[in-house]
């Protein structure tokens, strides 16, 4: 028989651990929502699974660090297993510089044309002295100054000052769109605490 060893449930999938010739692979697997029609539910499962399996595929061969999908069922991706520690279970044993990398890792994103959408060290993998971006279910195709700058708030809020200036250089350095997304993360900051206020007004 073989074996699936489940090592994560997420809201929308189920990842499974799996030896397939000798090989470790990971097995991301959308599950049924019953609350939903089944045609739609399978429908949106598989426009779902087909579209990250798309979008890991051009940040793999874009140069970005993450994993490659092997195999594409309707509801599952086969990816190769990085072997290592989610960045948010060791956060603050590594070096502050070490945060350029990961600035570094989601400048090549950005500039592939991919926004992520849920940037956090949950979805950041460290494998030795490197760092893998994992999870593409939010991913989507653009370019757009506002949602490259969420990518940034995401990592700003998850992060401590120092990590964040770090990161901030990575993600800039050689960066011609850096300062338009810059820009934008202060825009969206000041309209975040101007809600705050007016919300405390009430
Ligand atoms: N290719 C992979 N290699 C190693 N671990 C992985 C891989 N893909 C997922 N994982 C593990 O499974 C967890 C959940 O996977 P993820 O794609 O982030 O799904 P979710 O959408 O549920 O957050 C990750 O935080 C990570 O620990
Ligand atoms: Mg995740």
């Amino acid at each position: 028989m073989v074996k699936f060893l489940k090592i994560s449930e997420g809201s929308e999938a189920n990842i499974y651990l799996q030896n397939i010739l000798g090989t470790n692979i990971i097995i991301k697997y959308r599950r049924k929502k019953n609350y939903l029609i089944k045609e739609i539910d399978e429908d949106l499962r598989k426009h779902r699974t087909k579209k990250e399996a798309k979008i890991m595929s051009l940040a793999y061969s874009s140069g970005v660090d993450c994993p490659i999908p092997l195999i594409v069922s309707d509801y599952s991706i086969y990816m190769n297993y990085i072997k290592g520690n989610n960045l948010n279970k060791v956060l603050d044993k590594i070096k502050d510089v070490k945060f350029m990398q990961i600035g570094k890792l989601l400048y090549t994103l950005h500039k592939a044309g991919i926004v992520h959408n849920d940037f956090t060290p949950a979805n950041i993998i460290l494998k030795g002295t490197k760092f893998y971006l994992i999870d593409f279910g939010l991913a989507e195709l653009s370019s757009n100054a506002e949602e490259r700058a969420i990518d940034l708030l995401l990592m700003k809020r998850s992060i401590n000052k120092r990590q964040y200036s770090h990161f901030i250089k990575g993600y800039s350095e050689s960066n011609p769109f850096s300062k338009e997304v810059n820009d934008r993360l202060a825009i969206i900051e000041k309209r975040g605490r101007y809600q705050d206020r007016s919300l405390s007004l009430k």
